[in-house]
């Protein structure tokens, strides 16, 4: 005897249609097939039972008495998540199984049809499915929040887990827009034994006169104004996480009294002797080179090493692989919600630009270019005209020494143009030739991309 197989690990699909031979046939071929199956005669019927059941697809005629199939699409598309719809329909319908499909069904089948013909569309429908689940299940933030699933982000994970699990120092690096923020927060929000408040502190922002009573508060009359006690950011993220942004720019005063404040977790007041005890986690991020900072002696090597107990290095977007699909379709999918416009949908060609792109500005600059796609765009279709000019090229700027000359050049005229913020004056004058020149090379690159 064969192990009885687990009918729940089954693909079960339900079967409507108001002609009972139809129903039997298909739902004879399905089993054959090994597929659970159940049918229902109308739409009440099937509503009925897709209340109380789960199925993976719903297999449904669309000319039914009294109520239709696209009732049914239109209901499970409403109310059944993740499960798919196929339209079986005759041929004097074909024109609503079509509009079917607009409004979500997978797909359709005409009849009559032989069950050679019926189960390779169940098939592929299901793969479909399949493939949409394993796409959703990637972009169901993890519990940071935080998108992206490539090795690389696997390894920050791991490292965010290892943090919220201790209270001890972390230094979060990475270029601009790489989500060193988030990241702060991800730790923060899933450290149990750190339940206080995150605050944030821009370590740019607090002129050095006011570091001091900004970090540690002041006691009423500590000096002239100071007409009330005031808490600093010590204080009142106790208990919880103080993060300080952009700590590469803290001033040598703002280090050392940092350091005096970390080292002995206790602070000062200004204007109160009294020494108070504090509870803080700190968290920094910086995207310089902070080592390279400490060798120029431009940081302290002492809060150096305070900080970066655990240090948690982000990768530039370019270096995540798919994670860039999976970013730009969790963008574009809470955008248009957001903005309640239609999702739109990219073409193969802007998202190969997009696999090659450089992304100085990492995960903002593809949010804001993706924010801007959806206000910006006609239709709902996205083609590489709709891109800023700088990305059209689609420069492999990753290649190494087998590229050809014209497109080392337009990379360089790229880049330019980049520092110049598009001003093409400006950049024609930089590279030593005339507008029109740049122009007609612009064009070339244009089309360097377009016949590839
Ligand atoms: N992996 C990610 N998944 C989802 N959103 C992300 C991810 N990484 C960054 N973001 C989003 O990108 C934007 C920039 O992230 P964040 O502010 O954390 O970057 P940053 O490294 O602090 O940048 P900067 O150095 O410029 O301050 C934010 O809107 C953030 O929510
Ligand atoms: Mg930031």
């Amino acid at each position: 005897m064969h192990k009885k197989k687990k009918a729940n690990n089954r693909t079960k699909i339900l079967v409507v249609d108001d002609s009972l031979p139809t129903l039997e046939v298909i739902q004879r071929n399905l089993k054959a097939a090994g597929y659970e199956v159940f049918t229902a005669s109308d739409v009440e019927q099937a509503i009925a039972f897709l209340e109380q059941n789960t199925v993976d697809l719903v297999i449904t005629d669309i000319k039914m008495p009294k109520i239709s199939g696209l009732d049914l699409l239109k209901y499970v598309k409403e109310n059944v998540k993740d499960t798919g719809i196929m339209i079986i329909t005759g041929y004097p319908s074909i024109k609503g199984a079509v509009d079917a499909v607009k409004n979500g069904a997978e797909d359709y089948l005409v009849k009559p049809f032989t069950d050679e013909e019926l189960l390779p569309v169940v098939a592929k429908v299901l793969e479909k499915l399949a493939n949409r689940r394993a796409v959703d299940a990637k972009l169901l933030p993890n519990n940071h929040n935080i998108i992206g699933n490539s090795p690389n982000m696997q390894h920050v994970y791991r490292l965010i887990e290892k943090a919220a699990a201790t209270s001890v120092n972390v230094l979060v690096s990475g270029e601009s827009g790489t989500g060193k923020e988030l990241v702060a927060r991800a730790i923060h929000y899933s450290s149990e034994n750190l339940s206080g408040p995150f605050v944030t502190v821009n370590c740019t922002a607090i002129p050095d006169n006011l570091l001091e009573s900004e970090l540690f508060g002041h006691v009423k009359g500590a000096f002239t104004g100071a007409q009330a006690s005031r808490a600093g950011f010590f204080q009142i993220a106790d208990g919880g996480t103080l993060f300080l942004d952009e700590i590469g720019d803290a001033s040598p005063s703002m280090q050392g009294k940092l350091l005096r404040a970390i080292q002995n977790k206790e602070i000062f007041m200004v204007g109160s002797s009294r020494v108070q005890k504090v509870n803080t986690r700190i968290i920094t991020a910086t995207n310089t080179d902070l080592n390279r900072l400490v060798q120029k002696n431009f940081f302290r090597e002492d809060l150096y090493f305070r900080m970066n107990v655990i240090e948690i290095s982000l990768p530039p977007l370019h270096e995540r692989g798919e994670d860039i699909m999976l970013l730009l379709q969790f963008f574009k999918d809470k955008i248009s919600r957001d903005m309640n416009r239609p999702v739109p949908q990219f073409s193969d060609k802007v998202l190969q630009i997009f696999k090659n792109y450089r992304w100085q500005g990492n995960v903002r600059e593809l949010e804001n270019l993706v924010q801007r796609l959806v206000v910006l765009a006609d239709d709902d279709f996205i083609d590489v005209v709709d891109l800023p000019e700088q990305m059209r090229f689609n420069i492999n700027w990753r290649g190494g020494l087998n590229r050809p000359l014209v497109e080392v050049e337009a990379e360089h005229i790229l880049n330019v143009l980049n520092s110049v913020k598009g001003n093409k004056t400006q950049a024609a004058q930089i590279l030593g030739i005339d507008r029109k020149t740049l122009l007609s090379k612009i064009r070339r690159a244009n089309r360097l991309t377009e016949i590839e």
